[in-house]
């Protein structure tokens, strides 16, 4: 199956919290795709976010599909709740509850796209029971719970390894990158088969955010 185009998704993490309805105004101006909103719970992952307020609260500064990343167990109580407060896309982690399944499934049933999130340490197989729910693979390339960290470049073959299962598919699935991602980490991604990047420090702590993520979609300059 053909590429499909390249897609950034700005992290919400790492802008100023104290002017969100401003940043995402920002980065939708600078040619975001979609808005990534990382949701933490001080337990799944070693850190707190915000939740479905937040991001009912943002919902009508822009047209961007909201991509709600769930580092939260349990998830499923809450599934509702984001699909309400504006979410397009809801994925989890297989490690969030017994039944990744009925939670894929639930998303679904609400409308929404869904997604799996994949961790450094997590087996690919997880995703191949479950592929016929699936819109979004995110693979994880740092550890989750935090922005600003260093890409694991152990993640590539992974991506790889996803683009083929998902090229033997008869749909389109979106291979998401999440973690470290930069305008020089982003073509090597690219090269294993990615299509969808999330980025936080790489577009919020630059200069200039239509710069930066015009360099994530096409690549780094020489
Ligand atoms: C980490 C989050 C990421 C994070 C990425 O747990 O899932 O979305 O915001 O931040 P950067 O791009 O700074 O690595
Ligand atoms: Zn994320």
């Amino acid at each position: 199956m053909a590429q499909q185009s390249i897609l950034v998704a700005p992290s919400l993490l790492a802008a100023d919290f104290s002017k969100l309805a401003d940043e995402v105004a920002a980065i939708e101006r600078a040619g975001a795709d979609w808005l990534h909103l990382d949701i933490m719970d001080g337990h799944f992952v070693p850190n707190i976010s915000f939740g479905p307020s937040i991001t009912k609260a943002l919902r009508p500064h822009t047209k961007m599909p909201f991509d709600v990343h769930l580092m939260i167990a349990p998830a499923d109580p809450y599934l509702a709740a984001f699909a309400d407060a504006g979410a397009d896309h809801i994925l989890i982690h297989p490690e969030s509850g017994p039944h990744p399944h009925r939670s894929l499934q639930a998303i679904q049933g609400l409308g929404k796209k869904a997604g799996l999130v994949l961790n450094p340490g997590t087996p690919l197989a997880h995703a191949a029971p479950v592929l016929d729910l699936l819109d979004i693979i995110l693979v994880m390339s740092v550890n989750p719970g935090f922005g600003g960290q260093k890409f694991l470049h152990s993640q590539l073959a992974r991506i790889a390894e996803l683009r083929r299962m998902i090229d033997a598919q008869d749909r389109p699935i979106r291979l998401e990158v999440d973690g470290g991602v930069d305008p020089h980490t982003a073509p090597l991604c690219i090269g294993a088969g990615a299509d969808t990047f999330v980025a936080g420090t790489a577009v919020f702590a630059a200069p200039d955010y239509a710069e930066a993520i015009a360099d994530i979609r096409g690549g780094a300059h020489a």
